[in-house]
């Protein structure tokens, strides 16, 4: 019986972490900041998934620039991966990539 204890506490363990994990869902993804982007692919990111779906969108971007050979980094755009904040260049360095 004792042996069998951590395996018991272990599977409780996913278990109230799978309940937090689809309560977190249940509030819908976090909304982007600017949900009114004039990038038309982020607008539909934002609208489809909130910030998380533009997440994707941004890092499937940057793959694709890197597989290119042009090494691009989120924040060589973003002040901050927090709330996104924009720097000087972002949206010029966008629209050369989109
Ligand atoms: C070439 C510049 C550039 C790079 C690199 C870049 N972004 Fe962005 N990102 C932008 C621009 C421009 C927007 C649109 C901002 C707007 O219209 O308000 C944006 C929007 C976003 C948004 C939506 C923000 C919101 O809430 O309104 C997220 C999230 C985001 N980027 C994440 C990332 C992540 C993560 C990476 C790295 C994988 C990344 N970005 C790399 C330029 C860039």
């Amino acid at each position: 019986m004792h042996k069998r204890t951590p395996i018991l506490f272990v599977l409780s363990a996913m278990f109230v972490a799978g309940l937090s994990l689809s309560s977190a869902q249940a509030d819908g993804p976090k909304p982007c900041v600017n949900p009114n982007s004039e990038f038309a692919s982020v607008k539909a990111a934002c609208a489809k998934g909130g910030q998380d779906e533009a997440k994707k969108m941004m890092k499937s971007l940057v793959d694709k620039q890197k597989a290119a050979g042009n090494e691009i980094k989120c924040n060589g755009c973003h002040e901050n991966l927090k709330d996104y904040k924009l720097k000087a260049n972002g949206k010029a360095d966008l629209k050369k990539i989109l």
